[in-house]
């Protein structure tokens, strides 16, 4: 037994079983949400396979390399049966959920026929709003009050007449709203502990945004919380200690989806090999309402800076300086709606190799967007929950895996290398069953008895 594996006896937990209903709370119905519920009733009803999720698809390794076993996650841990799934959210315009399927237009109407009539008894709730926000948008499906803990207390009376009315056993709050404006605003004392935010809540300080609202109302009810955007939400200090405190699972930034996914897939290759960078440029076009709302320039800047910041950490340019010391890495997204949800990416990647000599690299995919989010937000839904039920509180980082911009404890680095978060996720996974965790060390097998 290598002496890893023996740091990590003793971590087994004991995980409640995942009986009863699961409500699945989602703070903006749109594409990603349609996409996603209207995917679990297609695959509940037998019509589709869930593609891209690993907690559904997936096998996981356990024992060593000459006695293997595969199973699969979901039946490794106790995860929530599909089946035991039940959706709810908000969003600023009154559609249902088959509507807004067909509004954001990822499912073909043909194929949403079969489920039709189980999204269409999906109506968002009044969605807590402030057009400050996402300048881009505006509708009429929206509460009103007179202090933002006013609208905190009405959106944890939803989530209570909602576990009411379907008899629900646990909840995950999973934010699939549009991407606010970015604000430089970390440091302000609202949010730094709990007592200023709720002060803050209670006098409408004008910074504390919608997306924030909501976490507040979840992490209080002691609801799990993860954030599918780049705006701050639950990452500010008094949410993430309040999270801590009352032991609630919390995850974010960002789905990592498209080119950012791509990036952290391709960017540890190249530094593994000791391959310099010049320049990374990554340009977008997109036509649905996400690119639209990101059409404007302090919405851009959220997801600007979740998506810039994966390189650095992956690069880590102060300890090679020779190597990356003096790239240019530009991001650029444009709204081009004759694509709809269809999202095309370009990078050119400019690179050195032996001697300096220049080479590049050239990526075209041609993704689509909600179709890459739904799974992901699937199994950050069903991985918080396992969480919660084993007892795990505050930042979950083991599901860095499914973010541009991993939420981590302050002091340390966010790991954004794609490999190494797949490696955090399934040894934690491993660790909390009390199985070995694999280290892939080199010596194994050849020098150890
Ligand atoms: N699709 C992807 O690949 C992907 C990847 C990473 C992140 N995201 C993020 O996920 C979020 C959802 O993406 P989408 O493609 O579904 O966008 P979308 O525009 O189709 O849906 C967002 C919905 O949120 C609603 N909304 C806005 N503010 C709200 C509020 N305060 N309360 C309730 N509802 C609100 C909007 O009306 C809209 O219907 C966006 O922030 C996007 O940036 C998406």
């Amino acid at each position: 037994m290598s002496e890893a594996t023996y740091e990590y006896r003793g971590l087994e937990r004991d995980i409640a079983p995942a009986e009863g209903r699961l409500g699945v709370l989602l703070p903006g119905m749109g594409a990603v949400s349609s996409t996603l519920i209207a995917g679990v009733l297609l695959v509940n009803a037998g019509r589709s396979k869930p593609f891209g999720s690993v907690t559904q698809m997936s096998r996981i390794r356990l024992g060593k390399r000459d006695a293997p076993r595969y199973p699969l996650i979901r039946e490794f841990v106790p995860l929530a049966n599909l089946a035991d799934l039940v959706f709810g959210g908000w969003d600023i315009y009154e559609d249902n959920c088959y509507q807004a399927a067909l509004t954001s237009g990822v499912i073909p109407e043909t194929e949403l026929a079969a489920v039709r009539a189980d999204l269409e008894t999906i109506q968002p709730w009044p969605a807590v709003f402030d057009h400050a926000f996402v300048k881009k948008l505006d509708g009429p499906n929206v509460k009103k009050a007179a202090t933002k803990m006013d609208l905190a207390e009405m959106v944890m009376r939803d989530i209570e007449n909602f576990r009411e009315k379907h008899g629900l056993q646990r909840l995950v709050m999973c934010w699939c709203g549009s991407t606010e404006s970015y604000q430089e605003v970390m440091d302000h004392e609202a949010f730094q502990t709990i007592e200023g935010l709720e002060a803050a809540l209670k006098e409408n300080l004008s910074i504390v945004p919608p997306s924030m609202i909501y976490a507040y109302a979840a992490i209080r009810m002691g609801v799990p919380y993860a954030n599918g955007s780049p705006n701050l939400s639950a990452d500010i200090p008094a949410l993430t200690e309040l999270a801590a405190r009352k032991n609630v699972p919390i995850a974010g930034k960002d789905f990592k989806t498209g080119q950012t996914l791509i990036k952290t897939i391709i960017a540890p290759g190249l530094k593994a090999r000791m391959l310099g960078l010049d320049g990374w440029f990554s340009s977008n076009i997109l036509g649905n309402r996400d690119g639209e709302v990101l059409d404007d320039p302090d919405s851009f800047r959220s997801k600007e800076v979740t998506k810039g910041s994966v390189l650095t950490s992956i690069l880590q340019d102060d300890l090679y300086p020779d190597l990356y010391g003096d790239y240019y890495h530009k991001i650029r997204i444009e709204y081009y709606p004759p694509r709809g949800d269809a999202k095309e990416g370009w990078d050119n990647i400019d690179i050195r190799g032996w001697l300096g000599q220049p080479m590049q690299l050239k990526i075209n995919f041609l993704c689509r967007d909600s179709i890459l989010a739904a799974p992901v937000a699937l199994d950050i839904v069903l991985f918080l929950d396992l969480a919660a039920r084993a007892g795990m509180g505050g930042i979950q980082e083991w599901l860095s895996f499914y973010f541009k911009a991993p939420m981590c404890r302050p002091d340390l680095t966010p790991v954004n290398d794609l490999f190494a978060q797949d490696k955090k996720l399934r040894n934690t996974l491993r660790i909390i069953r009390g199985e070995e965790v694999i280290d892939h060390s080199g010596l194994d097998y050849y020098e150890s008895a």
